[in-house]
């Protein structure tokens, strides 16, 4: 029988609570410590801190393998393994912050100095090249009093999840990268992954630095797929009979092309990607280079919200009501941190427009940030029947409904589709219906 390490988590948020769920449901027992003490008490009733799918049953059925501590001792007499998932936000120079896991390795080589057994500290949060060897050895060392490789192994592990999909794509990865100290750190990681993964990635082990940009470049690349898209998204649009969707799908037939992440519709958001392209563009600059694509990656997306507004614009008279459907990031969360439909809501205010929102999850993060400078439907239906103008900004499968409808209304009602989700034949014949990524349509010659 295999006996498995006790692994602990520190920063239980949407990221650390569905790893520290996930490692109980494979039958490790856990630790997990946030500074939060709402957090610990939700977990310690049972009750996930985040909303994401799948998680609260995961807690639920696996509370007797979960534990939260109140202080870092615990974590680190009671587990040998400790993943640190805290967050590393942007400074205002694109660079990612780790003083928040500056303090969680302080604190714990503070109580490893007392330990007389290996532990294993994983770094999870993202960090830049050269954090690992030159700020976190550096404390946790310090700290602990102890030597990386002898006394304790030190990783940098980053994650690859969607919010939404956190425990499919964290048990499921496509690989799991390993940053390691040395040969005995990177084989009791990746003996973990062994155990933890429901399929079996490829485990890449390498050292900290490689690690470190493997995980900001595989983030900006994807999001230099998503403006090449959207900039064939922009030509469509102008090209009369021109579709981007025919368009990246001839591409992606093409081997060297994966069809993931590349369809022209609207910009990417979250807490991740916009910020990983400034931070790479913020690491050039500190090595004397230039990141020429990172910066044109995030120039394109940030002109996603004003082509938007640019489509609708003939129809915006004064004190036209328009919905915006979808106010997350993304559909299946209720994150809306740099969420495009954010920047759109901010450009139609400058315009005047009666602004009214609606998301199946995200309508109480919408108002503790957009307060009373726009309206709420309490239901899809509610909010469509009042509008003029409705831009459905997320591809959530809530909105499929939409084909469903009927309408009594007197005006033509203007629906912009910026995923292409919708049948424009299947919709009531009082919408007229728009969609970003294709150009007008024109008859052939008879
Ligand atoms: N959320 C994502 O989609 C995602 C994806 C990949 C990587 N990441 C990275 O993972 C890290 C965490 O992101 P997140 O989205 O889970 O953040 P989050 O804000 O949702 O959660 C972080 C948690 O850490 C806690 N915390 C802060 N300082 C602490 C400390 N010193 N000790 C213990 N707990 C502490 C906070 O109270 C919070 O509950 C970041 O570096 C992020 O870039 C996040």
């Amino acid at each position: 029988m295999v006996i498995l390490p006790k692994i602990s988590v520190v920063g239980l948020g949407k990221l650390g609570s569905p790893l520290l769920a996930c490692a109980a449901a494979k039958g490790f027992s856990t630790v997990g410590y946030d500074v939060n003490d709402q957090v610990s008490a939700n977990i310690r009733k049972g009750e996930s801190p985040v909303l994401e799918p799948g998680l609260q049953s995961l807690m639920s059925a696996n509370r007797s393998r979960i534990k939260v501590a109140d202080n870092y001792q615990t974590v680190v007499r009671e587990t040998s393994v400790t993943f640190i998932t805290v967050p590393t936000p942007s400074n205002a120079n694109g660079r990612f912050s780790v003083e928040m896991v500056l303090q969680a390795v302080r604190a714990l080589g503070k109580s490893l100095v007392k330990k007389n057994s290996y532990h294993l500290v994983v770094v999870v949060s993202t960090v830049l090249p050269g954090d690992m060897r030159q700020n976190i050895l550096v404390e946790l060392e310090q700290a602990s009093s102890k030597k990386c490789g002898k006394d304790f192994g030190l990783c940098y592990n980053p994650a690859f999840i969607a919010l939404g999909n956190v425990i499919h794509d964290l048990l499921n990865p496509d690989f799991v990268l390993i940053g390691e100290s040395d040969q005995r750190a990177g084989k009791e990681l990746a003996d973990f992954y062994e155990v933890f993964c429901d399929n079996k990635p490829n485990l890449l082990r390498m050292n900290w630095v490689n690690a470190e940009l493997a995980k900001i470049a595989i983030n900006t690349y994807v999001t230099t797929k998503i403006s090449f898209a959207n900039m064939l998204a922009e030509m469509s649009e102008v090209l009369p009979n021109a579709d981007v969707e025919v368009v990246t799908k001839a591409l992606a037939n093409d081997r060297r092309i994966n069809p993931a992440y590349f369809r022209g519709a609207l910009g990417y958001g979250g807490p991740c990607f916009p910020r990983d392209n400034l931070a790479l563009g913020a690491l050039a600059k500190e090595l004397g280079l230039q990141a020429n694509i990172a910066e044109a990656t995030d120039q394109i997306n940030r002109r996603q919200a004003f082509r938007v507004i640019k489509r609708i614009e003939p129809y915006l008279k004064k004190q036209t009501k328009v919905l915006i459907l979808g106010m997350s990031y993304k559909p299946k969360t209720n994150v809306i941190e740099s969420s495009q439909s954010i920047d759109i809501v901010n450009e139609l205010l400058e315009l005047n427009a009666l602004v009214e929102v609606y998301d199946p999850l995200a309508l109480e993060a919408a108002k503790q940030k957009l307060g009373h400078r726009v309206l709420y439907a309490n239901s899809l239906e509610q909010g469509v029947r009042k509008a003029d103008i409705i831009i459905l900004a997320t591809p959530d499968q809530t909105f499929l409904q939409l084909m469903g409808f009927k309408f009594k209304s007197e005006t033509k009602k203007v629906l912009l589709d910026c995923w292409r989700l919708l049948d424009e034949k299947r919709l009531d014949k009082s919408i007229q219906y728009l969609a970003l990524g294709r150009g007008r349509t024109v008859r052939k010659p008879a």
